[in-house]
């Protein structure tokens, strides 16, 4: 398939929504890249069903078939050599990942994970972020790097968490913004626009926005 930008490798684990709002921002031409395979350590995984829908290669790399982690993530990265795959997307992936995957592709891995990093990583962010009290979660994309959800951070948006949220009604209004910044966290990387230094990544040439502040609950807040 020869799509012009830069190629993705998708895995993903569950329900691919986040993998849809990527191949809907490609379709839309709205980002400079096209997907060249979806990977899911899961053989009922939406995500694998959402690919063949939209006739992208679709694989099912079995866990069980691999001895180790480490072997699992080997046979991945030869399938994202064999699509010669620029870019790594986690989008909702949901395995740890090891060296054998990370040291090939060094700062080309990024995760979306469903909560301001670095509070609330792991699993189940939202029952995390709730029992917490916060008043403010949203989400994170950022760089892969060995740690676990600790890699630099690309994008964060911001949403209230409201008095009456359960876990599944913050988790839709989270759900909404991580549709936003994974495509637009890829179009940064295909512009080329992303430079690491230390744990910060600086945006070359930003356009300019409004500044924005994010206050929840919504009180007057009176000054
Ligand atoms: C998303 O909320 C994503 O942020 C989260 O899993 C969900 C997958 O949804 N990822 C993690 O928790 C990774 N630690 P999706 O399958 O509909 O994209």
């Amino acid at each position: 398939m020869n799509k012009p930008g830069l190629r993705l490798g998708v895995l993903a684990s569950g329900r691919g929504s986040n993998l849809e709002s990527i191949i809907r921002a490609c379709s839309a031409v709205k980002i400079h890249a096209g997907i060249e395979i979806v990977i899911s350590d899961r053989a009922r995984s939406q995500a694998l069903e959402h690919a063949r829908r939209n006739q992208i290669p679709a694989v099912h790399l079995d866990p069980k078939a691999h001895s180790s982690r480490e072997d699992y993530d080997a046979a991945a990265v030869r399938l994202l050599h064999e699509h010669r795959v620029d870019l790594v997307v986690l989008a909702g992936y949901m395995r740890l990942i090891t060296s054998r995957l990370i040291g090939p592709f060094k700062n080309r891995i990024i995760n979306i994970h469903p909560s301001l990093l670095p509070s609330f990583p792991g699993l189940r962010s939202h029952r995390q972020a709730l029992e917490w009290g916060v008043r403010i979660s949203g989400c994170t994309v950022h760089f892969v790097d060995e740690t676990m959800d600790q890699g630099s951070i690309i994008i964060q948006a911001a949403v209230p968490v409201l008095d009456g949220d359960t876990e599944e009604t913050l988790e839709a209004r989270v759900l909404e913004q991580e549709h936003r910044i994974l495509p637009q966290a890829i179009e940064y990387l295909a512009e080329d626009r992303l430079e690491i230094s230390g744990r910060r990544v600086i945006l070359k040439s930003p356009k300019p926005s409004a500044g924005a502040m994010v206050v929840s609950p919504m009180i007057e807040i009176g000054l």
